[in-house]
């Protein structure tokens, strides 16, 4: 996977791409990483790259000349995917990152001050990404979001290939609460089903706590799961019955023998 990032601020996305896992798929060439400064494309005597918005209102916009300057160095093929940073965009989620997984080479650019001219984002833009509905000094903590998130799904990335399959998101439940040693810490134990060797059981009670974390946290998303997952209430109604049934035969053995 390579990624080009059209930035005013290269170093805050190499300085961060550099460290921890995203640095290590870079070392070992999973991952490329190109960045280009925007200001490099100016065509101005002050190396401006920025003007006054037609129709006043505060703030400058970024021209569009020295994006498309910028975009034009990097002669990527012409079905390459370019993403823009932009509160007005679609909010960026795991489903999304997948998507954009799948690529082989990415292209973000990240706007400063009110923005970018809108001709250049309709002329070479594929994907206006949102990370969220709040607004950013700048499009780079958003491109690093991004970037992250897309980075740990490629094969290689991540040292476990499958860690990414039960976490948060995946099946539209939030991941349940996980726990190492020491197994008592500060009065609190590590929930007992955990050390009782029983997968099958520590199976279901993880899927418990997703289903009650998501139902706290994130009402939407359970509602979400809920009614694509008719099976598990079934299943769990039918669980109920046969326990029920078997308290009752229970109850009914311990009279018969007080009866004796
Ligand atoms: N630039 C500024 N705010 C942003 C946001 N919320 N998402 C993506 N890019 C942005």
């Amino acid at each position: 996977m390579r990624f080009d990032v059209l930035t005013l601020f290269p170093e805050q996305i190499s300085s961060y791409f550099s460290q921890s896992i995203t640095g290590r798929a870079l070392k070992e060439g999973i991952i490329e990483l190109n960045t280009v400064n925007i200001r490099d494309y100016s065509n101005d005597p002050h190396n401006s790259v920025d003007d006054y918005t037609y129709g006043g209102g505060a703030g400058m916009l970024m021209m569009p000349g020295p994006v498309y300057d910028a975009y034009k160095s990097l002669n990527v093929p012409k079905d390459t995917r370019v993403v823009y940073l932009t509160p007005v965009g679609r909010v960026f989620d795991q489903k999304y990152a997948i998507d954009l997984s799948k690529e082989k080479e990415i292209v973000f650019i990240c706007g400063h001050y009110e923005g970018i001219d809108e001709r250049v984002i309709d002329e070479i833009v594929t994907d206006r990404i949102s990370i969220g509905d709040y607004v950013l000094t700048g499009g780079e903590t958003a491109a690093l979001v991004v970037m992250d998130a897309v980075s740990r799904l490629v094969p290689g990335v991540l040292g476990n290939e499958t860690s990414f399959v039960d976490e948060s998101f995946y099946d539209d439940l939030l991941e349940y609460p996980q726990y190492t040693r020491p197994e008592h810490w500060m009065g609190k134990d590590v929930p007992p089903i955990l050390l009782s060797g029983d997968h099958a059981a520590v199976d279901e009670w993880r899927l418990e706590e997703s289903i009650r974390i998501t139902k706290e946290l994130r009402p939407d998303l359970y509602e979400k799961w809920a009614v694509s997952h008719e099976e598990y209430f079934i299943k769990k109604e039918k669980k109920a019955k046969r326990e029920a049934e078997k308290a009752r035969k229970r109850a009914k053995k311990l009279a018969n023998t007080n009866d004796l």
